[in-house]
């Protein structure tokens, strides 16, 4: 699937290599200073809050938007003179489903197919069927199918004109997590057949099945690297206080200085910071309470994202 196609270059071993991204809408930047490598094959995460970027930065990434400022290359084309051959090459697959509800699945597999100008578009749109586990399914009409059939669909539709990269944005948004866990292991499989992916997410538990993630607010890269890295580099320490009402204890310890921050888990309540040391001296008059529970335990992704957010946040203001 990465053989190089006629007269493109053999495919970079960095598939996306951009730098100084910028872009401002009414003269807001909603991107800023953007710069992110990913290498040929990885599955590459986008997290970050609602309006931070994303979308806009996979337009920039496809060519369907211009940046402002900043250089780059997908696929060893240059974002900003070789969009459209990029184009040619990139599955985009938009946060809102963009396929016929009212053709079945296989005619708008075909359909697809022959827009992209797909040799064998019947052989291909049946390919697509088997490859994604459509099979039974090709008669239906797409807008009756469920949430997770859909975006199976999409995804199908995205991979008919073999394309090297693929640009998912929040597929699956809304899908329930079983749905979610097989579309998963459709991207690692597409991606051990050596697709490389780039995909936006809201949910934690996908931005463990990454390679590596970026985690973007306000326009802006806050961390990168592999999930490890991300949360070793937070630098957070974190404890579990358990055997007291969670929301009494919470209310106790909201605001103590060394208490960044705090989060109800089931029973017990998971507290954080920065300051190793500040955090236990928050923490140290509990130690002695009878019938409460101390333990350190291991800060989350999602800690993580939080304790990023409030400080850019706070920055920001
Ligand atoms: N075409 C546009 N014109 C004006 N503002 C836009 C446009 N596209 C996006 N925005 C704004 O840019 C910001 C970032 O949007 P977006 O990239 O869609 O974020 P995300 O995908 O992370 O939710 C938002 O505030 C959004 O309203
Ligand atoms: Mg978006």
């Amino acid at each position: 699937m990465s053989a190089a196609l006629p007269g493109l270059a053999p495919e970079p071993d960095d598939v996306i290599e951009v730098e100084g991204l910028t872009k401002a809408f009414g003269g807001r930047a909603v991107v800023r200073d953007l710069s992110m490598r990913v290498r040929r094959g990885q599955i590459y995460g986008f997290l970050g809050p609602n309006g931070s970027g994303k979308t806009t930065t996979i337009r920039m990434l496809c060519g369907l938007l211009t940046p402002d400022s900043g250089r780059g290359t997908c696929l060893g084309l240059d974002i900003l003179t070789q969009s459209r051959e990029i184009r040619r090459h990139v599955g985009y697959m938009a946060q809102r489903f963009s396929l016929y509800a009212d053709l079945t699945v296989r005619e708008n597999l075909e359909f697809v197919a022959r827009v992209y100008g797909v040799p064998q578009p019947v052989k291909a749109a049946r390919a697509a069927v088997e490859r994604l586990g459509l099979g039974g399914r090709e008669r239906q009409l797409a807008g009756s199918l469920s949430g997770g059939w859909k975006q199976r669909l999409a995804l199908g539709a995205c991979i008919l004109p073999s394309p090297r990269l693929l640009l998912l944005d929040e597929p699956t948004a809304g899908v329930d997590p079983k749905a979610r866990r097989e579309f998963w292991g459709q991207i690692h499989q597409l991606a051990a057949d050596g697709l490389t992916v780039l995909v936006s997410t809201h949910y934690m538990d996908e931005a463990e099945r990454c390679h590596a993630i970026a985690y973007i607010a306000y326009g802006e890269v806050l961390a990168q690297g592999t999930v490890a890295e991300v949360v070793a580099g937070a630098g957070l320490s974190t404890v579990t206080v358990s055997g007291a009402d969670p929301a009494a204890l919470m209310a106790e310890l909201q605001g103590r200085p060394g208490i960044e921050l705090i989060a109800p888990f089931g029973a017990s309540v998971h507290v954080g910071g920065r300051d190793r040391a500040a955090l236990e001296a928050a923490v140290a008059p509990l130690r002695a309470r009878d019938g409460l529970a101390v333990r350190p335990d291991a800060p989350t992704l999602e800690d993580v994202f939080i304790d990023l957010m409030n400080r850019s946040q706070d920055n920001f203001r």
